[in-house]
């Protein structure tokens, strides 16, 4: 972690926090920042004494979107060539629950990246919006479609064809963000989200985001027939037993992960 320049990363038991720390320029996310969280989350993924990881930004901004310094000058075989922004995809398919926990301006890139996240707890001051059309560009990590399917035609074509931004209030009310938390909180309360997912059974908290990221990739019965297919495979796991006999026992459960 110490070779990092603009994130910090710290673990706390089973969870572990990434915090975006490039503050000049509001977080905004350019290539140095794309490799560093990916290689971050990638190896926090791969660790299995993490359940659960959280991404955050500053009081002022998750992030102010993608460095539009570092992209003014390119041109389309510059951006084909490098496949711009196509590491981000590895950010969301890392296996272990993820939480986006966001303060004050989460815009473009910054908005896309919190909806990576499996959570999205937004902190009162939090804005969201996809204003790339008034840079004369339109999304590129993905805020088209999963803007979309979070929060629906309506308001996603409103967001991406007027560029204007959505405050907390309304990103709850949309079905953005799961809940809004005074801003002072923030972090204290997603780390305790992230501790408990991180006590929950890692198997079985991977499984449980496989499927619901499933319903995003297909039709209802082949969703079902998966989900269905895991819920079989849990029973393979001993924390399965241990739950269920916590449970019979009147006394909480202990996971050992397996
Ligand atoms: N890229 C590069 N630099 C950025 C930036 C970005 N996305 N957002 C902010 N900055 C820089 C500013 O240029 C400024 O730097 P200087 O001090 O060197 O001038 C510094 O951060 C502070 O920003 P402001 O002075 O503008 O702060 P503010 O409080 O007045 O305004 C803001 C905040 C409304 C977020 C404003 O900074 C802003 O509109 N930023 C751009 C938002 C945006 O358009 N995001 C989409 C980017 S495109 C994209 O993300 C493409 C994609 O889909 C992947």
């Amino acid at each position: 972690t110490a070779s990092y320049e603009t994130i910090r990363v710290e673990r706390k038991g089973r969870s572990a926090l990434i915090t975006l720390d490039h503050p000049k320029a509001l977080n905004a996310l350019n290539l140095q920042v794309m490799d560093e969280v990916v290689t971050a989350a990638e190896a926090l993924d791969r660790d299995q004494g993490t359940g659960c990881i959280v991404l955050t930004g500053s009081d002022r901004a998750f992030a102010a979107g993608a460095d539009i310094k570092e992209m003014r000058p390119q041109g389309y075989m510059d951006m084909y060539l490098s496949d711009w922004f196509s590491a981000w995809d590895r950010f969301a398919q890392v296996r272990t629950p993820t939480i986006a926990a966001v303060a004050g301006h989460a815009l473009g890139g910054g908005c896309e990246l919190a909806m990576m996240c499996d959570i999205l707890l937004a902190a009162d001051t939090a804005v969201f919006g996809q204003p790339e059309i008034r840079l004369g560009v339109i999304p590129g990590i993905g805020g088209s479609q999963r803007l979309t399917r979070a929060i629906g035609k309506a308001k996603a074509m409103d967001l991406c064809l007027t560029g204007r931004t959505m405050d907390a209030d309304e990103a709850e009310r949309a079905g953005l963000v799961s809940r809004i938390i005074p801003a002072a909180d923030l972090l204290t309360e997603a780390v305790t989200v992230a501790e408990t997912v991180a006590a929950m059974s890692a198997p079985v908290a991977m499984m449980a985001k496989e499927a619901v990221n499933r319903a995003f990739e297909t039709t209802l019965t082949e969703g079902i027939r998966f989900e269905r297919r895991l819920f079989h495979a849990v029973f393979a796991t001993a924390d399965q037993k241990e739950g269920m006999t916590a449970f019979t026992e009147k006394r909480p459960p202990v996971f050992t992960h397996r």
